[in-house]
């Protein structure tokens, strides 16, 4: 099913709850009463048509409407993506992370060489989800503003037609591939090779932790790959192409 704006927003959350990590990011709390999505939208600023594409996608993997992604300003898609890289590094990573002390600190003695293996695979996820994060928010991210503010404004200077020359949004594809293997590795080492711990609830939290992660970061490339990246990809091209026609 396709979640629509006439639907009560309290709906959305009874037949997926995964939901509740996006809500959050468009700064929508709980206790929406009856209101619809559209009304609940409205009233906290939100883009109704962009929340839905949001929830739709992330909802239901087989429907990923990158047109209409597409057609969306960068601004709002850069502010979403950011959101959800708080969400990440803020949130979720340091709660796994909580567990894995937890976990730790619960031990017998003979789990424990298994359990620090854990948790240095954990910090070495963690140090590389950490660095592409970064690099998007400090680099990429400005990058693609500084694209989508000279595409509206019809303009390109020298100094941005070399940066588009030196760096362009292609450069910066395939990087998902490395932080994917390396949780499907951490998942991995519990499902199969971790020995029976005492504490199984809180090893079954942790692995759920981490295929929603799985999921949610899945989504989350998805939206970088296939909306962002040939969106700017689009833009550069046509900014070299009027800085070239307008110096020869
Ligand atoms: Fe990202
Ligand atoms: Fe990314």
């Amino acid at each position: 099913m396709q979640f629509t704006r006439d639907i009560k927003m309290a709906d959305v959350i009874h037949i997926n709850y995964m939901l509740l990590t996006i809500l959050k990011r468009f700064n929508i709390p709980l206790g929406f009463g009856d209101k619809t999505i559209e009304k609940v939208c409205r009233s906290h600023d939100v883009n109704t048509d962009f929340f839905l594409e949001i929830i739709n996608s992330f909802h239901d993997k087989s429907y990923f409407p990158e047109q209409n992604l597409k057609a969306f300003s960068l601004e709002l898609i850069v502010k979403y993506l950011r959101n959800t890289h708080d969400y990440y590094m803020l949130e979720k990573i340091p709660e796994i992370e909580g567990y894995i002390e937890e976990l730790i600190q619960n031990c017998v003695t003979e789990n424990k060489p298994n359990l620090s293996m854990l948790k240095k695979f954990f910090t070495d996820y963690k140090q590389e989800l950490n660095e592409h994060i970064k690099k998007e928010d400090e680099m990429v991210l400005p990058y693609v503003l500084e694209i989508d503010k000279a595409y509206k404004n019809n303009t390109i200077d020298k100094p941005l037609y070399d940066k588009i020359k030196n760096y362009s949004i292609n450069d910066y594809e395939d990087e998902h591939e490395n932080v994917e293997d390396k949780l499907f590795d951490l998942k991995n080492i519990i499902i199969k090779y971790l020995p029976p711990l005492q504490n199984k609830n809180l090893c079954n939290t942790i692995l759920i932790e981490l295929f929603l992660l799985e999921r949610d970061l899945n989504d989350h490339s998805r939206i970088e790959d296939t909306v962002l990246v040939p969106k700017v990809d689009q833009m550069e091209q046509e900014l070299t192409k009027m800085y070239e026609s307008d110096q020869g």
